[in-house]
């Protein structure tokens, strides 16, 4: 969360601001950003709000050839100009964008900071007035004081720093927050994730945890805190910039939303030979064959793919799976199995949650897989394995084509390991043919968005609350369906097993209630129709989603007929689409819900 961008060494202010809108879905609490133009000129503009509101504010004046911004997703203190960053020192020295959390900025202002006059309620000011501290104090240059002051934090963060006595410099620091270190030509750039400044270059340096850097325009020295010199490899980022721009679309989500079958395809392109059978690293296949228990881990939306994937690895390899919110693992470790095999589910691949889970998996020696969209991030890097999601990248906050490639690849994974475990399921199971349907029944479902439309309009949109039912796998889409729908309509909306609506939450149910019910699993179809009978018969709206050969007369949306095991990929997706109708013909900016932001880099 918070995305940062700096740049040294050409005119700032275009490339930061740029950067700055690529990653506004990080956070969009406030904006601010920082220019030096190193003949003697420093400029300092925040705004509470969008990077737009920063614009407006700043003077056409402003630019320099050294600069440094932010967006913010508040965590300490509320989104206001004081704070925002840059933050900066008593003196005027020294000015700092962060992304990330100092667990112990009261420790150090109480021990360190005495007197200082701090102008904001941020952990973050505390690391840029201890910088100047100990540089004034211990007479140090900048970079020397900036590593004393590493050494003393406790938390996560990406740094960038600059001291205006010596501009042309950018110091730069990591622990837990993503970032990468842009090479240019006559210039270098600094950004928490490559995305965002692909226009400018395309050749990246990952830095690890426990880096910081001296970055000028022609020379990058990286180190440890202790100053040791580290080497890190440069890699040139095969991404098609304009694979995250927003086209002609008027937002990500829908654009993103429509990129599900040929992301399906792709799928199918990446991970199945023409026979059909699993092109998977036959180390990641072996690992998990020798398996006793899968464990997956994951949060939000990833966690509802999650859901979907541990009954298709149990269906197809014979292999007991759990599935957890890695919120919880981290901290309550599960009783483990004699040889767990666990995979991390992630979007962003940089879930401080999932990763907290995937540290004490390591410690404990256990092999892991993560799935992931991001090459190089960081849960990809720390597990053992990984299998990228090729679903381009996801600019929206509310995850879509992220899941269905979640869903999808688990699904790869599941026939891989149950054919090398022999299971005859797994070796019948026509996956080429399977994400081909998903793929045509995706393309016809969105082809008839214009009638979700009209659903959302008539029911949503006048609601203050909606209810998903569904079992088995309709369960765990009806989950994900309803966190859609919250989060970008403000809907209140509770996802439930069908069956348990009765059990107590059948009270909140009253005329015109919303009720979405999806039907897709074979063995519980008339069982679901009974429990839309008990909501209808007490006033509810309900809409259904019913898989084709299910389909009875009457019903809402009928999907194209597809295996119940990738039921998911076609289900989600009026879900999807409900959810962002509901949202856009309320008025709200559908890509950037309130309060939330997209890679979610704080526990
Ligand atoms: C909701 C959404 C979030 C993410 C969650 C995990 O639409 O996007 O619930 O799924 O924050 O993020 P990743 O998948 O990046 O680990």
């Amino acid at each position: 969360m918070c995305g940062i961008v700096g740049v040294v060494g050409k005119p700032a202010r275009e490339v930061v601001l740029n950067g700055l809108k690529n990653l506004e879905y990080r956070g969009y609490d406030s904006a601010g950003i920082y220019l030096n133009d190193l003949q003697g000129h420093e400029y300092l503009t925040k705004a509470v709000g969008r990077i737009a509101n920063l614009e407006e504010k700043m003077t056409p004046e402003e630019e320099g050839t050294t600069g440094i911004g932010h967006t913010r997703w508040a965590t300490h203190g509320h989104p206001t100009v004081e704070n925002a960053h840059p933050h900066y020192s008593e003196d005027g020295r020294f000015y700092l964008v962060h992304n990330g959390v100092i667990e112990n900025y009261l420790e150090l202002k109480e021990k360190y900071l005495e007197g200082v006059d701090f102008k904001s309620e941020t952990d973050t000011e505390v690391i840029v007035q201890l910088v100047a501290k100990i540089a004034k104090d211990e007479k140090l240059p900048a970079f020397e004081a900036f590593k004393k002051t590493l050494k003393l934090v406790k938390g996560s963060y990406a740094f960038l720093l600059v001291d205006n006595t010596q501009p042309d410099h950018i110091y730069i620091a990591k622990n837990k927050s993503p970032m990468m270190l842009g090479l240019g030509d006559g210039f270098n750039i600094i950004a928490s994730d490559a995305i965002s400044v692909l226009d400018q270059t395309k050749t990246f340096i990952a830095l690890n945890d426990g880096d910081c850097a001296d970055v000028t325009k022609d020379a990058i020295e990286i180190q440890d805190y202790d100053g040791n010199k580290v080497e890190r490899e440069a890699h040139v980022l095969d991404i098609d910039p304009n694979a995250a721009s927003k086209g002609t679309y008027e937002f990500y989500m829908l654009k993103e939303i429509d990129e599900q079958p040929a992301v399906m395809r792709r799928l199918s392109t990446d991970y199945l030979d023409e026979a059909g059978e699993p092109v998977v690293d036959e180390k990641i296949v072996d690992a998990v064959s020798q398996a006793d228990r899968i464990y997956i881990f994951a949060a939000g939306t990833s966690y509802h793919a999650g859901l979907v994937g541990q009954q298709v690895f149990e269906k197809f390899t014979g292999i007991p799976t759990e599935v957890g919110y890695a919120s919880e693992a981290g901290y309550h470790f599960p009783m483990m199995s004699k040889h767990p095999f666990f995979i991390f589910l992630t979007q962003s691949g940089e879930t401080a949650d999932s990763r907290v889970v995937l540290t004490e998996a390591n410690k404990r020696g256990i092999p892991s897989l993560t799935m992931t969209n991001v090459e190089g991030s960081t849960l990809s890097r720390e597990a053992s394995y990984t299998m990228l999601l090729n679903a381009g990248p996801e600019i929206a906050v509310a995850s879509t084509k992220a899941y269905t490639a979640q869903v999808a690849l688990q699904a790869i994974l599941a026939k891989a390991v149950g054919e090398k475990l022999g299971d005859s399921a797994a070796k019948d199971w026509n996956l080429k043919q399977g994400l081909s349907l998903a793929a045509e029944g995706i393309q016809e479902i969105v082809d008839g968005k214009e009638k979700i439309e009209e659903l959302a309009k008539k029911y949503l949109v006048p609601s203050r609350n909606a209810f998903y039912i569904g079992r088995g796998i309709d369960h765990a889409v009806a989950l994900e369906g309803a966190l859609k729908l919250k989060e970008v309509s403000y809907i209140q909306t509770e996802g439930f097993a069908a069956a348990e609506l009765k059990h107590g939450t059948i009270s909140l149910i009253e005329d015109g209630t919303p009720v979405i019910a999806l039907i897709n699993d074979p063995v519980t179809a008339d069982l679901t129709r009974g429990n839309i009978q008990e909501v209808a018969s007490r006033g509810a709206n309900v809409i259904t989603i019913v898989g084709k050969q299910f389909a009875k007369e009457g019903d809402t949306i009928v999907l194209p007929e597809i295996d119940y095991y990738l039921s998911a990929l076609l289900s989600v997706v009026p879900t999807q689409l409900l959810a962002y109708y509901a949202s856009k013909n309320k008025g709200l900016d559908v890509d950037k819900p309130r309060n939330l932001a997209k890679s979610v880099t704080v526990e």
